[in-house]
């Protein structure tokens, strides 16, 4: 498989995964919803492994949108815990393959023994820089972007910003990772075509993938799938074809 990923001529720096279908493949086995989810942290794990095999230096996953906590209590409650269970048993690989991890999302929003476990790994894998793995939670575009407009006319109001300098710059400045460079690739699995609030500002450009796979099934050969079909994309960004 590794020989595969050598074969593609373009890797993009940046994949951005929507996890999607973890309740519809617990459902299909008759198991509990939380039953998918764990097998889609495996599929985390297998991406990670993959990516860093591949050369890809960002990966973020949606792993929770703020419209998520509407579900029942004992799903988020779930999904907190199983959050932490993973940390816990997946730590060193993040050490072994020199993997930074981040948050983007609303962080305070998280329950306090879920933030507390976070920060300590946050705070072990800070000073990596091949590759970043970033997890969304408790994220939803719409909210980072009224928060950086929030920010922005904050400084405007203290005399430190000239309105007429705001740009599409200033815009990203202010985001939650404002140094993350935009996904060229994003991915959904299990066959929905929306955005579900998902990075609607970084995503302007990017190349959608979807396929019909539930996240617990989506491993290594999927992923190279994605890269394939990315590599097979004419990006003209507005312009015309060369
Ligand atoms: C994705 O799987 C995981 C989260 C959104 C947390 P779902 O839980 O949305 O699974 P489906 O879409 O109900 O199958
Ligand atoms: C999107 O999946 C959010 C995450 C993957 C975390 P959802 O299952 O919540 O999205 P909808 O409800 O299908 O739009
Ligand atoms: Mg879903």
């Amino acid at each position: 498989m590794t020989e595969s990923f050598q074969s593609l001529e373009k890797i993009p720096r940046h994949v951005a995964l929507i996890m999607d279908g973890n309740g519809r493949w617990a459902q299909e086995r008759g198991l509990p919803r939380i039953e998918g989810h764990k097998e889609g942290a495996q599929s985390v794990r297998a991406v990670l492994r993959a990516a860093a095999k591949a050369g890809v230096e960002f990966i973020t996953v949606y792993a929770f949108s703020t419209e998520n906590w509407k579900r029942p209590p004992q799903e988020v409650d779930g999904l907190m815990k199983l959050l932490v269970s993973s940390l816990n048993a997946y730590e060193q690989e993040l050490h072994d393959n020199k993997i930074r991890l981040r948050i983007m999302g609303q962080f305070e929003r998280l329950p306090l023994p879920v933030r507390l476990r976070l920060q300590k790994t946050l705070d072990a894998t800070r000073h990596y820089t091949d590759h970043t793995f970033i997890i969304a939670l408790s994220y939803g575009s719409r909210t980072e972007i009224a928060e950086a407009t929030k920010r922005i006319a904050e400084k405007v109001k203290a005399g430190e910003l000239d309105p007429k300098k705001i740009d599409e710059q200033t815009v990203a400045d202010h985001l939650y990772l404002p140094d993350v460079p935009d996904p060229e690739l994003m991915i959904r699995t299990s066959g929905e075509l929306r955005l579900s609030n998902f990075m609607l500002w970084q995503l302007s450009y990017s190349e959608f993938h979807i396929t019909d796979t539930y996240w617990p099934d989506f491993r290594e050969e999927q992923f190279f799938q994605a890269l394939e079909a990315f590599n097979g994309r004419d990006r003209r960004y507005g312009g015309v074809k060369k």
